[in-house]
């Protein structure tokens, strides 16, 4: 009994020493918020956190001083002239519904967040993400148009230039929107096709994209750079997740078009028949994993090199694109992580980074001094906090 009381004193204690760690913890990184200690998310910060910019010193990363970038991103590399955009349409699947809108349905007070001057509900956030998706898009590629898939019943309604919302029927409950998402892609690329038998000639390539990415280079080259492929995706140095759903290119050809919709329905029949029990948000992704897997010349030893590379999966020539320049994300925690490379076309702002998706288009536009590569510095910076978003 004596060894058990001391074991004891000592397991009541440890709760203790917990909470004083996690206090001190807090208290390093963000004094301020330990005031606020009782709020559940005290850890997830609701202002920008500045870092180190990683990745100072290496060649062809960028280089920051401060909010200013030491290089420019993006810098034209080809001879072609820039069109910026001519002919590309980026397509991204968004709902939103009666239920969730308005200050009725919301306790406006409760769940509120602050970006600069403005604050927002959870429905608002979402329609400022998308709001700032388009805006990138428009700076980057001012040529290009923007198409929102919606649930027919949804309420949305976007009045912006080249931006179109399409209505695309189907299932768009939260637990089933990865799926309907490919569906929506699907039943997209289907109407296209049957337009361009109509109207052969006009091609427009497409950019299938989650819609919390910042477009910040021209994407259009892609379709020049690589002139043979049907559909590109991006990877990533990862071995249960290698591809990444958030960005998929599709060429605006005929066969682009037809080929690509045939790898999506392959795609789409492998989720509902291998994923369906997997969680709501990674099915897509295990299921395009699978489908280029399944291929038996498939060497999946190439996406642990940061090299784009292309290989025929049933018929469809694929482009893979490194995640590093198509789809770089900034990493959170403590992770190995060697900055931005200076040829970075689209950050992806997942998860709770989204705070720094509106931060950083509200740092862009505050002046027109601000370049994209010293928005870029910013999110080198400050990429690495959990927001509360
Ligand atoms: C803490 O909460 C108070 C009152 O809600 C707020 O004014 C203050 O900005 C918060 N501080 C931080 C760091 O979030
Ligand atoms: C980026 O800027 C740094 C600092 O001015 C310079 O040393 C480096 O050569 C530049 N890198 C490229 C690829 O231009
Ligand atoms: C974008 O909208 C403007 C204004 O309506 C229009 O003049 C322009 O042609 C549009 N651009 C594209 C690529 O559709
Ligand atoms: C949304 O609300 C409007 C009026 O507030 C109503 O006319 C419409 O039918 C509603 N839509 C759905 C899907 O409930
Ligand atoms: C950019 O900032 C100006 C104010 O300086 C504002 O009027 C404008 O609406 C902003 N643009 C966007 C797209 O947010």
């Amino acid at each position: 009994m004596r060894i058990c009381s001391g074991w004891r004193r000592f397991l009541i204690f440890l709760p203790i020493l917990f909470i004083l760690s996690h206090l001190l913890y807090v208290f390093e990184l963000h004094p301020e918020a330990v005031e606020n200690r009782s709020r559940k998310e005290n850890k997830k910060s609701d202002h920008l956190v500045l870092g180190p910019a990683a990745g100072q010193g290496f060649p062809n990363r960028l280089q920051c001083q401060g909010y200013q970038a030491l290089n420019k991103t993006h810098v034209q590399t080809s001879s072609f002239p820039s069109n910026l955009g001519v002919g590309v349409s980026f397509v991204t699947v968004f709902t939103i519904y009666n239920s969730s809108v308005g200050v009725h349905a919301e306790s406006r007070s409760s769940n509120l967040v602050t970006v600069g001057s403005a604050s927002y509900t959870k429905t608002e956030r979402s329609l400022a993400i998308l709001n700032v998706y388009i805006n990138f898009i428009q700076v980057a590629m001012p040529r290009s148009n923007v198409v929102i898939l919606t649930d027919p019943a949804s309420d949305l309604s976007i009045h912006r230039n080249n931006v179109s919302v399409y209505p695309v029927k189907g299932e768009y409950s939260r637990d089933n929107l990865m799926l309907q998402r490919i569906r929506s892609y699907i039943a997209f690329l289907d109407i296209k096709l049957k337009d361009l038998v109509k109207e052969p000639g006009r091609i427009t390539h497409y950019i299938f994209t989650d819609s919390d990415i910042a477009v910040v280079g021209d994407l259009g080259h892609m379709f020049r750079d690589y002139p043979n492929f049907h559909l590109a995706l991006t990877f990533r140095n990862n071995k249960g997740q290698p591809l990444n759903s958030g960005f998929i290119a599709v060429r605006g050809t005929r066969d682009g078009i037809f080929r690509s919709k045939i790898f999506l329905e392959k795609v789409l029949q492998v989720y509902s028949s291998k994923y369906m029990t997997a969680s709501r948000m990674l099915g897509d992704q295990l299921a395009l994993a699978w489908v280029v897997r399944s291929h038996p010349a498939f060497d999946s030893g190439r996406f642990s090199k940061s090299r784009a590379f292309q290989e025929d999966i049933d018929g469809a020539s694929v482009l893979f694109l490194p995640c590093a320049t198509h789809n770089w994300t900034p990493p959170e925690g403590a992770g190995q992580f060697h900055g931005m490379p200076l040829d970075v076309k689209v950050v992806h702002f997942k998860g709770s980074r989204k705070r720094l998706m509106l931060e950083s288009w509200n740092f862009f536009n505050s002046s027109s001094t601000v370049s994209v590569s010293d928005m870029l510095c910013l999110v080198l910076m400050s990429g690495r906090t959990k927001y509360d978003f």
